[in-house]
């Protein structure tokens, strides 16, 4: 056991248990202790007692001797509990000499899958799929490293009747031309020139929609062309993958087309359950509980009347092989809000086929927008707008002026022109603005305040863990062995009590699935190192007191690093 708090909370919860059983108490961080318990209140509502007398009970019954120093009752029946700063120390002590510093694997490994990033072929990647792509990445990491089996799955739009226009478009334009352009990152171009076309000449029109007959059928010459677009296409979203720092490959695109051949089983099994209503032409499933502006039910369409199969069969399909042949026992959906209805029906549906059973979950792992300074989108994924590629080219331009000014101001001097150091500074305060905001919430896109050394901002982070490193490398400094520091000072205490609180920081971003919650965390303990370094001389001559210190100085830098890992953000050494 590792998270300190979840210890005391044991305690606590047994004590409680003892004055009246079934109670359940709340605790939090406190500013007057370190924790407080309020559950006296309800208890003595119960009983008919005074809530300080049973806070008095439950103390009485509390074995917490071993963890804290002080134990107070308040007047209105606050438990109040500070932990003894031995007990802290050595806590500290066993962090340092651990690689996952306190955090333990979770005693049931699932198999996680996370669909994320999913762009579409022959279009373009646009500041819309950043959400996806870095909330998704992130969760990937955190959830294997809490020893979770995940499964990145890139449901890439690989399929489905634009492919007949823009494989009559490749035609057209030659495959060279075609690869070119693609493989440069002109997907925009390539797909509005063949739209224009299919929108203005009948003939191409035509050929498109034989086209779209032809690969349904499996035509060999057909599927080549196919393949050739979405090749190119791949190449050129692994090149923003890389350049994003995210851990996708092609090992990981399973995209809609993969899933083409079960579509006809689907159906079939959604017949076979009874689950099927032929709605004005289409074959549909109507799941309860979903309703339209009027009241009417709402039909999730499996097959249009034309006999081909959408989004939602395809979705199903997924479902389906993701939980009977990955052995997946969670899916998470990294998807915009737009999408939340066409999700949830899905889920509902497959839930109703059995493809979802019990002990199975699906989330909708939710997000809002990146708004522009004028609060609107700042790019949508269907409308043009800010290429993914180019936004992360002015990131690191701009991040290599603020690495600069910043020297400039601390009379530093010229530092190296270091494109390295600029790319991990830019992409991660890019990435660091987006994970930082609760997912649910929309926000706007502001290049000086993502990139600024101050606030809760991915340079901010990364500078705190260059300057403790950089401390080792003036001084000539060792990593000092593991050991229990003194914890004299209060902002020892604050910053010992801030680096004891990274395993239970990271289990609520995870179970929340929300990134924001562990920047929020990796923040405090950030600013807890602040207040420390400027209180608290570190390269005092008293050698025991010097070796203490530096054991919080490395700890902090490696929780940041970690912690920024997990994020999917680089640790530079220097900035
Ligand atoms: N390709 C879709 C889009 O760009 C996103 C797919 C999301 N994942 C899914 N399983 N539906 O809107």
């Amino acid at each position: 056991m590792h998270d300190i708090r979840a210890e005391v909370e044991q305690r606590l919860a047994r004590a409680f248990d003892s004055v009246s059983s079934g109670s359940d108490p709340v605790v939090r961080p406190s500013g007057r202790a370190d924790l407080q318990a309020n559950g006296a209140i309800a208890v003595a509502r119960q009983l008919g007692r005074a809530p300080v007398e049973v806070a008095r009970a439950v103390v009485d019954a509390l074995e917490v001797s071993d963890l804290c120093e002080r134990v107070e009752v308040s007047g209105n029946g606050f438990i109040n509990l500070t932990y003894s700063s031995e007990f802290l120390a050595d806590r500290l002590g066993a962090m340092a000499a651990d690689d996952r510093l306190g955090v333990e694997r979770v005693d049931q490994p699932e198999v996680v899958v996370v669909d994320y990033s999913a762009p579409n072929v022959a279009k373009e990647m646009h500041v819309g799929h950043l959400r996806t792509t870095v909330i998704g990445d992130a969760l990937a990491r955190m959830l294997s490293f809490l020893g979770h089996d995940v499964r990145r799955q890139n449901h890439v739009g690989d399929w489905g009747t634009p492919f007949g226009m823009l494989i009559e478009h490749l035609i057209d334009l030659g495959e060279e031309e075609t690869a070119a352009e693609l493989s440069a990152g002109d997907l925009t171009r390539f797909y509005q020139a063949a739209r224009a076309s299919f929108d203005s000449d009948p003939g191409f029109a035509d050929r498109s929609r034989r086209r779209v007959v032809l690969l349904q059928s499996g035509d060999p010459e057909t599927l080549r062309l196919w393949r050739v677009l979405v090749a190119q296409s791949v190449r050129y979203f692994n090149l923003v993958y890389r350049r994003l720092g995210v851990l996708l490959t092609d090992d990981d695109i399973v995209g809609e087309s993969f899933f083409n051949d079960m579509l006809d089983e689907v159906v079939e099994e959604l017949d076979a359950k009874g689950l099927l209503v032929v709605h004005d032409g289409a074959r549909c499933v109507f799941p309860p509980g979903f309703t339209n502006r009027n009241g009417d039910p709402l039909p999730l369409i499996v097959q249009k009347s034309d006999g081909g199969y959408g989004y939602a069969s395809t979705d199903l399909a997924a479902i389906r092989y993701r939980v009977r042949t990955l052995g997946a026992t969670r899916l998470l959906y990294v998807v915009g809000a737009p999408q939340a209805q066409h999700l949830e029906m899905c889920f509902a549906v497959a839930a109703m086929a059995g493809w979802l059973p019990p002990g199975v979950q699906a989330v909708h792992v939710s997000f809002g927008s990146v708004l522009g300074a004028d609060h609107r989108m700042l790019a949508s994924r269907s409308g043009g707008g800010v290429k993914l590629i180019d936004l992360l080219d002015e990131a690191v331009e701009r991040a290599a002026r603020a690495i600069e000014q910043r020297r400039a101001d601390a009379g530093e001097g010229d530092g190296a022109d270091d494109h390295a150091t600029a790319a991990m500074v830019g992409v991660g305060a890019v990435k660091y603005a987006d994970l930082s905001t609760d997912r649910a919430r929309d926000y706007v896109f502001d290049w000086d305040r993502m990139l600024a050394f101050e606030g809760n901002t991915g340079p901010y982070l990364q500078y705190a863990h260059a300057r403790i490193r950089s401390i080792f490398r003036r001084a000539g400094m060792e990593v000092p062995a593991p050991s229990p520091p003194v914890l004299a000072d209060p902002r020892e205490r604050a910053l010992g009590l801030a680096l004891l609180g990274f395993p239970r920081a990271l289990h609520e971003a995870v179970a929340a699935y929300s990134p924001h919650k562990l920047c929020a965390y990796l923040f405090d303990l950030a600013s807890a190192f602040t207040d420390f370094y400027e209180g608290c001389r570190v390269l005092v001559e008293d050698r025991r007191q010097r070796e203490s210190r530096l054991v919080l100085c490395d700890l902090t830098a490696r929780v940041l690093r970690q912690g920024l890992g997990l994020l999917g953000i680089e640790a530079p050494e220097r900035m």
